[in-house]
Order: C-alpha cells, then sequence, then structure tokens
C-alpha cells in the first residue's frame, strides 16, 4: 500500500512540496520528543525529558500550565488527576469547574502552590503502557527543565532545542495568571530570547500564539487541530505572525474509518508557499494510533511524511523517528549541481 502511495506521490503535486522541504536541502525532518519519550517514561517528567535527549530527540516538547503562585510546570492539562497522584495526596482538593467552556471536576494546578506540586508525583496516563515508574517522578517546572536542557547540551555537545506550549492561556488569563508574561520572562533569563536560540513557541490558541510572537524573537507554531483550519485564507494570516503550523497529521494524510491512509492533502505545499514550515503531531508507536495502510511498521509512516516534505514531527518514541531516517528511508544530501 505505501509502495502504491510513494508512486502516486512522484507525479503529483506534492512532490513540489518535498523539494521546498528539508529533504531538498538534504536534511532529514526535525524530531521532537513528544512530552519527553512519553512512549517509554510517564510524560512531562524530566525521566521523560532527558530520556528523549539520550535516544537522539533534536528538541522536547513541553506543555505548560501554571500554579496558584504563578509558577509554569510541565503538564498536558491543568486538571491533574489523569498524569498524577494529586487525588491521594490531597483528597480534599476536588473541584468543578469551568474551563473554556466545558465543565470539567478534578484536581487543577493552579489550586495547588508550587510547594504543593512539588509533592505530586507523576502517573503514565495511557492504561496499556508500562505503569512501573508510577508515583516515582515529580512534576518539573519550566526553569527545571531548561536547567536539564543547558546540562545535556553540554554533556553530549548537542544544542538540544526547546519546544513550548502554552496550555489554556485564555483561562489562566481570565483567572489572573497569565501565561506568556511569565514564559517570557523565564526564557530572557535563561538567555534563550535571542536569534538562533533552539527554541520553538506553540499554541492551539491564536491569541497566544500572536502574543508569544510579539513579546519574544524565537519562532512561533500555529497548532492546528481540523482541516477547517487550514484554508488558504486562515494560512496566510497565521504567516503574519508564525514561523510555521503544527497541524495533526491527519491533515496531511487522511486516514479513512477503515483505518486506511487516504491521498495526501496539498497542506504542506500550501503553507510552504507561505513560507510557514510544517511540524505534524503526533506519531506514536501503537498500532491504534496509525493507519491501518501500515502494516503496525512506524517506519512506513515516518518514511510517507517524510516524503511529503514535513519539516519536522512530535513523536512519542525519538528512537523509532531516527532509526526510519537512517535505515528505512536514508535521505542522501543534494549533489553541489542540485544546490
Ligand atoms: O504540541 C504538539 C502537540 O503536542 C499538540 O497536541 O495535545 O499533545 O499538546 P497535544
Ligand atoms: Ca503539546
Amino acid at each position: 500500500m505505501l509502495r502504491t502511495f510513494c508512486a502516486f506521490l512522484v507525479i503529483t503535486p506534492m512532490l513540489a512540496s518535498a523539494a521546498e522541504g528539508p529533504m531538498a536541502q538534504g536534511v532529514r525532518p526535525l524530531v521532537i520528543g513528544h512530552r519527553g519519550a512519553s512512549a517509554y517514561v510517564p510524560e512531562h517528567t524530566l525521566e521523560a525529558y532527558e530520556r528523549a535527549i539520550d535516544l537522539g530527540a533534536d528538541y522536547i516538547e513541553t506543555d505548560l500550565v501554571s500554579t496558584r503562585d504563578g509558577y509554569l510546570i510541565a503538564r498536558h492539562e491543568n486538571e491533574l488527576s489523569d498524569s498524577t497522584d494529586a487525588p491521594q495526596r490531597y483528597p480534599t482538593r476536588k473541584a468543578k469547574k469551568m474551563i473554556e467552556g466545558r465543565e470539567v471536576e478534578g484536581w487543577f494546578s493552579e489550586d495547588f502552590t508550587l510547594e504543593e506540586i512539588s509533592t505530586i508525583r507523576a502517573k503514565e496516563r495511557l492504561p496499556f503502557r508500562s505503569q512501573a515508574n508510577n508515583s516515582l517522578y515529580h512534576i518539573p517546572t519550566i526553569a527545571e527543565i531548561l536547567t536539564l536542557r543547558a546540562a545535556k547540551s553540554r554533556e553530549t555537545g548537542r544544542a538540544i532545542g526547546i519546544y513550548i506550549e502554552t496550555k489554556h492561556p485564555a483561562y489562566f488569563r481570565s483567572i489572573a495568571r497569565p501565561m506568556e508574561p511569565a514564559l517570557m520572562s523565564i526564557l530572557r533569563a535563561w538567555a534563550m530570547d535571542r536569534e538562533g536560540a533552539p527554541v520553538f513557541l506553540e499554541s492551539f490558541d491564536p491569541d497566544s500564539a500572536k502574543r508569544m510572537a510579539m513579546e519574544t524573537v524565537g519562532p512561533v507554531i500555529q497548532l492546528l487541530a481540523l482541516p477547517e483550519h487550514a484554508s488558504d485564507a486562515n494560512l496566510k494570516m497565521i504567516a503574519t505572525y508564525a514561523k510555521g503550523i503544527g497541524p495533526e497529521k491527519s491533515m496531511i494524510v487522511p486516514v479513512s474509518k477503515e483505518g486506511q491512509a487516504g491521498a495526501p492533502t496539498d497542506l504542506i505545499t500550501r503553507a510552504h508557499k507561505l513560507g510557514l514550515v510544517v511540524h505534524p503531531y503526533t506519531f506514536r508507536p501503537e498500532a491504534q494510533f496509525q493507519a491501518a495502510s501500515y502494516g503496525g511498521d512506524p517506519a512506513k509512516e515516518y518514511c510517507l511524511f517524510q516524503s511529503l516534505g514535513v519539516d519536522g514531527l512530535f513523536t512519542d518514541a525519538p528512537d523509532l523517528a531516527l532509526k526510519a531516517f537512517r535505515e528505512s528511508c536514508p535521505i542522501s544530501a543534494p549533489s553541489p549541481a542540485k544546490k
């Protein structure tokens, strides 16, 4: 099936996007360790980020929420019960809130001080992944993650990048915990708000993405969840403040209800024409996260997206992405004549 696809690609306009993407420059896509190496270690812990770096990730990705006292900590949601043992440690702190128009019940980061958060431990969110490391690792602040990044960059001799997402920024603004100013001052303190620093800033919320674009020199990525967010008009608007887009991967290769990968869309071509880089999410090793067409082989998915010209991708398993790019679909450097 994949062969059929690749043959199809040769005669479609998608080749134009590949010609403008990293393949044309003889480089593979950036490998972004999604929430760390979250296929192996509970997400958003220093241990998960370190594992991603040790597995070769170019960037580590962290989602941020705020504590009661305004510290930015790494969590995918401000509701903590799916990924921490907060309910066991603080049984009386359960609350019900409206978060961005949705009623949510649970334990919320903004109800805990950083000191209290330091007593909570992370747990694996997905039941089919290893639970062996539950309740071992603490919830890190962005400052701790930047410290780790700097130490691992020195240790490995690689400039490890950090890819930072504001989560629920409108909600946190509404409760007087605006995230962007806190994040910008931390980036400045860490000398990461400068041209060429290995940092990307990302958000699903266009308002937060624009605020970050205005307040920092760092490149901003506008995350996109649905195909209707990828109109030419919207991409043009995004190009006025962002360096690129982070689309859900099915916006590039749609998957049918039966699990078959369909013909690629022209999203990469249209984004590249506007000068936007494209970093789709999320590549995961388990079969339920992949189209049946790949036959359970994650390398097929990585190679297809590389052939389509993505500039980077978010993966829970950075080692598998790198293995695919190294062994299954290596890129040879362009000859001088082709440069
Ligand atoms: O930030 C890219 C990707 O992480 C977006 O999805 O929900 O995992 O933050 P999510
Ligand atoms: Ca994210």
